[in-house]
């Protein structure tokens, strides 16, 4: 899929953008703090409807606009997909109501039709590299979690729902266990949130673990390539759920759900004195973690600069390539500063790989960076001040 057009109002710096946008390589040149980045983040709202760096959504509300009520911040876009034109449009709203604290809310259409954001993810695809994406190696589990949840919601029609389902549920079943853990009482209300807790989080923990096998089989050819042989490289699921060995946990995520359900249940109430004691769900698709090596070492742990970056590469082209695979059509892939971290070699291996995709957008401060031949099959841009021109 790509884009053919986009329009921006009031997003960050950007009061007004509307650009047709040409398929295959785009290019964003511009110095420091002119709106490259910004607009990746944009487009890249209209596949999560979410802000890739976790940012507060109203943080992307332009600084004057939010001055305004309502103050309104819009993203929409016409984009192909599988032969087809669609439009998706994300609305960021701020209003204040009878002096009150500011509300916020986001609108979603699809097609002209008001969607809720479970419904429309995975309507229109992207992957986006962003330099502070280290993170997704240096910080904590959460990071890897999220760089799984989004690979997800956008492949598989019924994550985003299970995902959301199962945050509520949670939330629900920790208020009840802190009860439980401050004034003790009748642990069998836990059962209702438990069969729901295990509904939801057994489709979230069959899918992600079904997922990194997968994205593991590309990843380690991918990665071969980039490092011309020197890594091999391993993803692993780590559940937070049990203490077996590898080859149990390979052999519980296999079952059928009806199976896998009914063991995630007798683990929860194996372990339901501890949860109380905590006052807390210490176990579920919230608590795991998905571990990354190159040549058997823990690359959060000893993993070096440049084979972290390498590394998160290789994670973001393997995305892109298993969501090819599972949906069936390219995302646009959204890459961020992303010649300035590699050298000459690297440069020409993720060329080969750009050459490909239907549809992708690069931002950089100094065109230096690129070969004359790629230049001369890019469409290139200049962003100054929050505007866009035509080079
Ligand atoms: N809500 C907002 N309203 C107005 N301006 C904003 C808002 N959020 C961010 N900005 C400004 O937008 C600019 C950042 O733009 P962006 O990150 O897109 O720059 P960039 O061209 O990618 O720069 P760099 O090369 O440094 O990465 C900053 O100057 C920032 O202060
Ligand atoms: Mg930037």
């Amino acid at each position: 899929m790509y884009l053919k057009h986009l329009s921006l109002e009031n997003f960050r710096l950007i009061t007004r953008l509307d650009m047709n946008m040409p398929r295959r390589l785009l290019l964003f040149v511009g110095g420091n703090a002119q709106g490259k980045t910004t607009i990746l983040e944009a487009i890249y709202y209209l596949a999560t409807f979410t802000n890739a760096l976790s940012a507060a959504d109203r943080q992307c509300i332009n600084l004057l606009t939010a001055e305004q009520n309502p103050a309104v911040t819009r993203i929409q876009a016409q984009f192909e997909k599988d032969g087809k034109d669609h439009d998706i449009e994300v609305r960021l709203i701020m209003e204040t109501v009878n002096g009150n604290t500011p509300r916020f809310r986001k609108e979603i259409l699809m097609d002209g039709v008001k969607t809720k954001a479970h419904k429309a993810v995975g309507f229109f695809n992207a992957v986006i590299y962003l330099p502070q994406m280290a993170r997704l190696l240096e910080g904590g589990p959460d990071e890897r979690r999220r760089y799984l949840n989004f690979a997800l919601t956008q492949s598989d029609a019924h994550y985003a729902t299970h995902l959301s389902r199962y945050s509520k549920t949670l939330k629900q079943r920790n208020a009840l266990l802190k009860r439980l853990q401050e004034s003790g009482g009748n642990h069998t209300q836990l059962v209702y949130w438990d069969q729901l807790l295990v509904k939801h989080g057994s489709y979230l923990l069959q899918a992600r673990f079904q997922a990194v096998k997968e994205i593991e089989k590309i990843a380690i050819q991918v990665h071969q390539k980039l490092t011309h042989g020197a890594e091999t490289i391993q993803l692993k699921y780590q559940p937070a759920l049990s203490d077996l060995n590898d080859e149990k946990v390979a052999s519980l995520f296999a079952q059928e759900a009806d199976s896998f359900q009914h063991d995630y249940q007798l683990l929860l109430e194996q372990k339901r004195v501890r949860e109380i004691q905590r006052g807390m769900c210490l176990y579920g698709p919230h608590r795991d973690e998905l571990l990354l090596f190159a040549n058997g070492l823990d690359l959060s742990k000893y993993g070096s600069r440049g084979q972290i970056r390498t590394a998160i590469l290789t994670l973001k082209l393997s995305e892109m390539l298993w969501l090819k695979q599972k949906t069936g059509s390219w995302p646009v892939l959204l890459l961020d500063e992303i010649y300035a971290e590699l050298d000459a070699q690297r440069r020409d291996d993720l060329a080969n790989y750009l050459l490909e995709t239907d549809q992708t957008i690069i931002t950089t401060t100094d065109t230096a960076q690129f070969s004359e031949e790629f230049l001369s099959a890019t469409k290139i841009c200049e962003v100054s001040q929050g505007v866009v021109k035509s080079r």
